[in-house]
Order: structure tokens, then sequence, then C-alpha cells
């Protein structure tokens, strides 16, 4: 008997970009059951220290307990939901601005004006909400989901792998953030990010670079998309490098953390980020990373952060804004994935996990509700 021929898999359709309803459901949905990245820890260096922001739709602050942890609530009163915080800064407690309702960094309600006069009052009760928060090597992320399982379940041996290839990472501070925003689904970015089928056509300074694009490949590793590449000779980088200084000095390696946030690693080990923060159904931030040991200013990480601004980022800015208009078309019906079984970096295999990622989370959600 003939073996039934392979059909090719085809891509995503567009509503999953283009529909707010969609987006709607990712934002309640996916997006409050994953880990997101909140900010980085040397921000919180002192008891009382805190930021703000915003996930999924929820506005958030993360602050430095007295005994050295990081907890993150979410950003409202108990009493009659003012917020408590905005913007960043620091509090020995945390004094709500409405009606002085007062609480522990560990959240608790320690006093409030006039509270003891209401019957039955019972304060022990009443507690700031907390969210579930990790810090990963100095990074801190939350997730909404109360029972989420850590971080090494989701993405396993990635800390480990990080660790080696950034020994320095605990001494490591933000230097630079550099933020776009594209006009595209967030999905759109994620996906151009996670493939390099594109790469020798778009990024010459990719082709021509650092990598060997030959040997570029991005597999599977948990929820963690593991890109690994061997490197062209390092005489010629723009920075010094020694490679004897340690195991990974003279290797680019990346980590993408689903859904929204990559570790990526250069030669000498310089570590970057990027993570997205969706906005709209057509509409994402993308934000750059850079660090430094102890946040001292770097020369070469700056020249490093311009390059890539005005390369990789702004080619991949044209890239994804165009395919968005696309996915709008009467005319466009998905396509199928070049999917090599051999893998490479001219296979889509990353686009497709991410895409059964993605599908899942939309339609197993839409399940308990419909
Ligand atoms: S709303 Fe916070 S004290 Fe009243
Ligand atoms: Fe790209």
């Amino acid at each position: 008997m003939n073996k039934p021929e392979a059909q090719p898999v085809h891509s995503l359709e567009p509503r999953y970009y283009t529909d707010p309803a969609i987006f709607k459901q990712e934002m309640s949905g996916l997006l409050t059951r994953t880990w997101q990245f909140a900010g980085h820890a040397s921000e919180l260096e002192n008891p009382g220290d805190y930021f703000s922001y915003e996930i999924a739709g929820q506005n958030l602050f993360s602050i430095r307990t007295r005994n050295g942890d990081i907890k993150t609530y979410y950003n409202v009163c108990q009493h009659r939901a003012h917020e408590l915080v905005s913007g960043s800064g620091n509090c020995g407690v945390i004094v709500c601005p409405y009606h002085a309702w007062t609480y522990e960094l560990t959240g608790e309600l320690r006093s409030g004006p006039n509270i003891k006069s209401v019957p039955g009052f019972d304060r022990a009760a009443i507690k700031l909400n907390e969210v579930s928060t990790e810090n990963y090597c100095g990074f801190v992320f939350v997730n909404l989901d109360p029972n989420a399982e850590p971080m090494g379940e989701w993405f396993p041996n990635a800390k480990e792998e990080l660790r080696a290839f950034v020994p320095q990472i605990d001494d490591l501070k933000p230097v630079d953030w550099v933020g776009v925003e594209e006009q595209c689904n967030w999905k759109v970015s994620i996906e151009n990010y996670s493939e390099c089928y594109h790469c020798s056509l778009n990024h010459p300074a990719f082709a021509n670079g650092v990598v060997k694009p030959e040997t570029y490949d991005i597999q599977p590793q948990g929820y963690c998309l593991r890109h690994t590449t061997e490197c062209q000779n390092l005489d010629h980088m723009s920075y010094p490098i020694d490679p004897d200084s340690n195991e990974h000095a003279s290797e680019y390696s990346s980590w993408f953390l689903w859904p929204a946030f990559s570790f990526q690693v250069y030669p000498g080990n310089v570590l970057n980020t990027y993570h997205w923060r969706p906005v709209s159904v057509d509409r994402v931030a993308v934000w750059r990373g850079w660090y430094t040991v102890g946040g001292v200013a770097s020369e070469i990480v700056r020249q490093l952060a311009v390059q890539d601004r005005e390369t990789t980022v702004e080619e991949d800015i044209r890239l994804v804004e165009s395919v968005q208009r696309g996915l709008m078309s009467r005319g466009y019906r998905p396509g199928p994935l070049v999917l090599d079984p051999k893998n490479g970096v001219n296979s889509e295999h990353s686009v497709q996990t991410l895409q059964q990622w993605m599908r899942e989370a939309v339609d197993t959600e839409a399940a308990p509700h419909s």
C-alpha cells in the first residue's frame, strides 16, 4: 500500500492576528497565565523600593520587602479601589492616597483612620492581592495565575544554561531600554523574531556577520525556543573578546521564553533582552534591554544598541508591519510553512511550534466559556 502523501502544514488563519475578540481573549486568558517580564531586580535595591506597570491590562506593582523578597501586588486598595502607587519610588509602608489605609510591605492591612470604630471589622482578613513572582537571575517575572507552575517547569534548563553563558548575570544592571512600537499584532512580531528563514534576505549584517547562518537552529525546550548557532572567526568583531575567559565566551545563543520575552547572548558574554507588550490587536511595544556589570556606562554596549536599532530592529519593523497589512487582505490564504525535515536556518519549525501554542491558547480558552 502506498504511504499517504504528507500534507504541508499551513500558517495560522489571519483572524488570530486581526480579530479584536481574539486579542481580548488573549488578554484575559493567555497573558494572565504565562510568565511576563516586569522589570529588573536592581530597580528594587532597598526595602520599600517599588515600580508599577501593566500586564494584560492589569495595573501591578513589585516591591522589595524587609527580608529581601520581591513581592508583586495588584495596584489596588482593598477599601474602595484607589490605586496605591504610581511610577516608581520608595516607601516604608504602603499608604493609599485616598483615605490613608496603610499596608505592610508584605501586604497586610496595618491601619486605617477610624477603622476601629467599625463593629466586626476584621483587620487581619484584609490583605493586598498578591501575584506570583519569580526573580530569574535578576529579571523579575510575574504570572497572574495563582497556581502557576514555576518558570523552571516551563523552561527546563534555561536558567542553568543562561548562567553558564552569562557568568556575571547576578551583577548586571540595565543601562539602556530601547523601545519601539510596531503596528502589528504581537504574534507577528514574535514569529518574526523566532525564525531566520527571512534573515539572509533582510538582515545583511546577520548573514555576513558574527553567526554562521548555515548552522543556525531553533528548537523547543519546554515552552522555551532555544536558538543556537556556530560563530564565524571572531577576529573581526567590533569589540574585543577574550575567547578563553570562559566556556561560552565566543558563542551566540538565545532563549525565547513563551510568550513575550527573550534573552540573547552575544560573543563576549554580552547579555541583551527583548520583551514585548501587546497594546492592541494591531500594535505591540517591543523593548530591547542592554546591561553591564554594575550598570556602568560602556561605549561597546552603547554602540551595539545603536547598531542593533539601526539594522535588525529597523529591518524587522518594516517586515512585520507589511505582514500585518497583508493579513488584512481579502486576497490572502494561509500558505504552507517551509518545514525542512533536516531543520536548519531555512526551516520554519519554530513558527509551527509557536502557532501550535498560539492556537492552543485561544482555542482551549474558548471552550469553557462558549
Ligand atoms: S480607597 Fe484606599 S483608603 Fe480608601
Ligand atoms: Fe528579523
